[in-house]
């Protein structure tokens, strides 16, 4: 790297359970060097081997598909050896409890886990069962921290200096592990950043995360230089289609349409998948030339190289 300060910051984190315990400069550290991957991705053999002497277990117990996939095409780019477990398919359905799981696949002999569970808290628990690395995936309706980091990638290919930049976040934001673990990561840079949905979906104490409350869609998308719908988590709402009244009429008063992207010409759509077309967004929208979804999706990869690279030891490429 070029710049003389960032070669001597010091990143000294073991674990990625949150962005919670994350610093502004560790994130924008990891941030720096996804750069740096993201141009190894690009390359006609797009292999970098720092983690040919590393194990890693994806332990999924949970559905994914973007999250999973981005993990182990990271790690296979930088040449781990890589295990996957899915609850599904596993001893979980026999009844052996996850501290015993985590156990016996650490007997042999892991260096990192990425961890993907419905129950908050699952990652630091498992800190205190294994000696490796863990990578929070997804833990509950708490965090999914290289969800925020692969955001804050994106929105800086647009605009490279987040600092006072306005971020709306439109829809599901009482069950959303990307909304806490992006406002977390966004105030920290100093992003402002403003959460839209309706009042059934806003948790109460929202602001004291820092971020702001709109009800008002038009309004909000007026204001924010991106705004980043999220899915209504259907699986965490418990069948509560009490709180709102059909998807239809969400929709009609908090999904992005075309006539957004023609009366306010500024922002940026973003969106972390899996998208219901027709519900968050129209599907013109998601396809539309304002949208930087699939490159979400790409830069991904990058921040998840660079969190594994950093997590493993590396300082600097
Ligand atoms: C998100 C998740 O799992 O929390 N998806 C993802 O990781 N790409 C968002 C969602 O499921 O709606």
């Amino acid at each position: 790297m070029s710049d003389s300060k960032k070669e001597i910051y010091s990143f000294d984190q073991k674990h990625l359970l949150g962005l919670e315990d994350y610093s502004a400069e560790d994130i924008l550290y990891v941030l720096e060097q996804a750069k740096t991957f993201r141009e190894v991705l690009d390359r006609p053999v797009p292999k970098i081997p720092t983690l040919r002497d590393k194990t890693i277990v994806n332990l999924f117990y949970e559905n994914s598909t973007r999250t999973r996939l981005s993990f182990e095409l990271a790690q296979k780019r930088m040449g781990a050896d890589v295990v996957n477990f899915s609850a599904g398919t596993s001893s979980t359905k026999k009844g052996e409890s996850l501290k015993d799981t985590i156990r016996n696949i650490s007997s042999m002999k892991i260096d990192m886990v990425v961890s993907r569970h419905e129950s908050p808290g699952v990652p630091h628990f498992l800190t205190r069962c294994v000696d490796a690395s863990i990578i929070n995936a997804g833990d509950g309706a708490h965090e999914h921290p290289t969800q925020a980091l692969l955001d804050m990638f994106t929105m800086q290919q647009t605009y490279p200096e987040l600092k006072g930049k306005k971020i709306a976040i439109i829809g599901d934001i009482s069950h959303s592990r990307v909304v806490r673990s992006n406002i977390i990561g966004l105030k920290k840079v100093g992003a402002d950043v403003v959460v839209c949905g309706p009042k059934s979906f806003m948790p109460v104490h929202v602001e004291s995360l820092g971020a702001e409350v709109s009800y008002n869609l038009d309004e909000t998308l007026a204001w924010c230089d991106i705004a980043m719908a999220l899915r209504i988590q259907m699986e965490r709402v418990g069948g509560g289609t009490d709180l709102f009244p059909s998807l239809r009429e969400y929709h009609e008063t908090f999904g992005i349409k075309m006539e957004h992207l023609e009366k306010y010409p500024n922002f940026t759509v973003m969106h972390p998948g899996p998208i219901n077309r027709g519900v968050e967004m129209q599907s013109d929208v998601a396809d539309s030339d304002r949208a930087v979804i699939l490159n979400q999706v790409t830069n991904g990869v990058a921040v998840r190289m660079a969190v594994l690279y950093l997590l493993s030891g590396g300082s600097r490429i």
